[in-house]
């Protein structure tokens, strides 16, 4: 047995005296073990847990999973912990089928303690050398959680641990602040493709050349300043997936190429003839209203189909609202801990005004209320209502005099109005910042260049 422990352990069987019995085995040695009579409520509890250890026993009873359904479903979970089989049918063919579907080893029962202890012996020589980067990956994995219990966000989550095994492209939308990049990071951490670096590019903050050189690569000489060659994101990215961010903001001319990529999976690197094939997995995102943008004809229509097959929409906090006292709890407990801060609570009255809220940065505004109100606390041990400043109250006053004005009632067409209103709400928040584009950008949730990219198009002056 290795000195470091505690390994987790799952006990499946509908025997309680055989989950007694190996738990007891277990726990002896260290293990962290949890027991289930059905694999129905280890396969719910899997979303919370994780397992090193499986043991699964075959037959589970009548009108129950059986213990292969329950491994074919691990497998496709891209579970790669070690499932011993444990069956009482001494059924050569059942051990044959396990193996093939994945198992590491088979146990008869009846079995003895040498045989239990031969078991976990094995168990742990193989995990030895997984253990280091497991743990890593669960600790990374824990980062990049959704929180909320909420059904809206419940079926985020499925979405994602759905499409994640895949290799299609998928698109993540949603406003400022909904948790896009984070829910590209599950979706990652999710997929096969775990064990390598999730790449990531932001459109938005880079100007066109660069970003074609960046993705595409270049041969040496290429361009004035190409003195060796580069592989590009894409290449760099094969075997792993590559994060576009803020796909909207991209040029309709470097669309044409990006779509060649993700629909044949080669790349055309600059200064040369030779295609390169690649296996990149791609997640984009955007704040922008494709369907729109290829009205307008900022989007490539083609592109904007071959992207979207699998669509992940990231609710707006104003929908799930409910949510708010658990996202408020890991924010402040992870900002603490980062921070070597001593961990605080709310006062219920700020959950109050919270809860009441509208949110338009959405998570991302309410982590900075937070954050800044733990900063305003000081000493005291409670978060109070009178360190908590509610950004931009004016809201509801601006919408309704926006309500009762002629932009509102003048009638057009939705996309044309949805631009006149953003120019109105970007030119209102800048004056109200005194024209300083960064602290205009913070409070609008986007990033210096991508405002500075929107006051060019609506030819708003700083
Ligand atoms: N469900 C969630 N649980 C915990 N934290 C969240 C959740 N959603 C968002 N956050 C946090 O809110 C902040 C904003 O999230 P993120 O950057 O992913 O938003 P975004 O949609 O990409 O925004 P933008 O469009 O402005 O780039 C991050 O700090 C993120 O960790
Ligand atoms: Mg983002």
């Amino acid at each position: 047995m290795t000195e470091s422990t505690s390994f987790r352990a799952a006990v499946i069987d509908d025997e309680k005296d055989i989950t007694i019995s190996l738990s007891r085995i277990l726990e002896k040695q260290g293990y962290d073990v949890t027991s289930y009579l059905a694999g129905e409520g280890f396969l719910e509890n899997l979303k919370k847990k994780f397992y090193d250890l499986i043991f699964l026993d075959v037959n589970l009873g009548p009108q129950k999973l059986s213990g292969i359904d329950i491994l074919k479903i691990l497998k496709e979970k891209g579970f790669s912990g070690h499932i011993i089989i444990i069956s009482g049918n001494a059924d050569i063919s059942t051990a044959v089928e396990a193996l093939k579907q994945g198992a590491s080893e088979f146990l008869e029962k009846p079995f003895n303690l040498k045989e239990v202890q031969r078991c976990i012996k094995q168990f742990e020589k193989s995990a030895d050398l997984l253990k280091e980067r497991d743990s890593l990956l669960s600790g990374i994995m824990s980062r990049y959680e959704l929180i909320g219990s909420s059904s809206i966000m419940e079926s985020v989550r499925k979405q994602i641990e759905k499409v994640a095994l895949l290799k299609e492209p998928v698109l993540i939308t949603g406003e400022s602040g909904t948790g896009k990049e984070l829910a590209a990071n599950s979706l990652h951490y999710y997929s096969q493709r775990r064990g390598k670096t999730l790449y990531r590019i932001n459109i938005a903050a880079i100007t066109d050349s660069l970003l074609e050189s960046q993705l595409f690569g270049y041969e040496k000489g290429a361009f004035s300043g190409a003195e060796s060659p580069s592989p590009g994101l894409f290449k760099a990215a094969t075997g792993s997936s590559l994060f576009l961010d803020e796909i909207g903001e991209m040029d309709v001319k470097l669309q044409a190429k990006l779509l060649r990529v993700v629909q044949e999976q080669e790349v055309l690197p600059l200064g040369t003839s030779d295609v390169i094939s690649v296996d990149t997995r791609c997640i984009f995102a955007t704040n922008r209203n494709l369907p729109d943008e290829v009205k307008a004809g900022n989007f490539r229509e083609d592109l904007y189909y071959r992207i979207n097959t699998f669509e992940i929409m990231m609710p707006p906090l104003r929908d799930h609202r409910e949510d708010i006292p658990q996202l408020a709890e890991k924010i402040l407990m992870d900002f603490s801990f980062e921070n070597n801060l001593p961990c605080k609570e709310l006062d219920s009255a700020v959950l109050e005004k919270l809860s009441e809220f509208p949110f338009p940065g959405n998570i991302r505004q309410l982590k900075n209320m937070l954050v800044k109100a733990l900063i305003e606390s000081g000493k005291e041990d409670l978060i109070k209502s009178e360190h908590l400043v509610l950004e931009s109250g004016k809201t509801s006053q601006n919408i309704s005099g926006i309500v009762s004005s002629d932009l509102f009632w003048e009638t057009s067409p939705l996309a044309e109005k949805k631009r006149a209103l953003e120019r109105l709400y970007i030119q209102t928040q800048l004056n109200k910042h005194g024209g300083d584009l960064k602290s205009t950008a913070a409070s609008l949730g986007l990033v210096v260049n991508n405002l500075y990219r929107k006051l060019k198009e609506y030819g708003i002056n700083p």
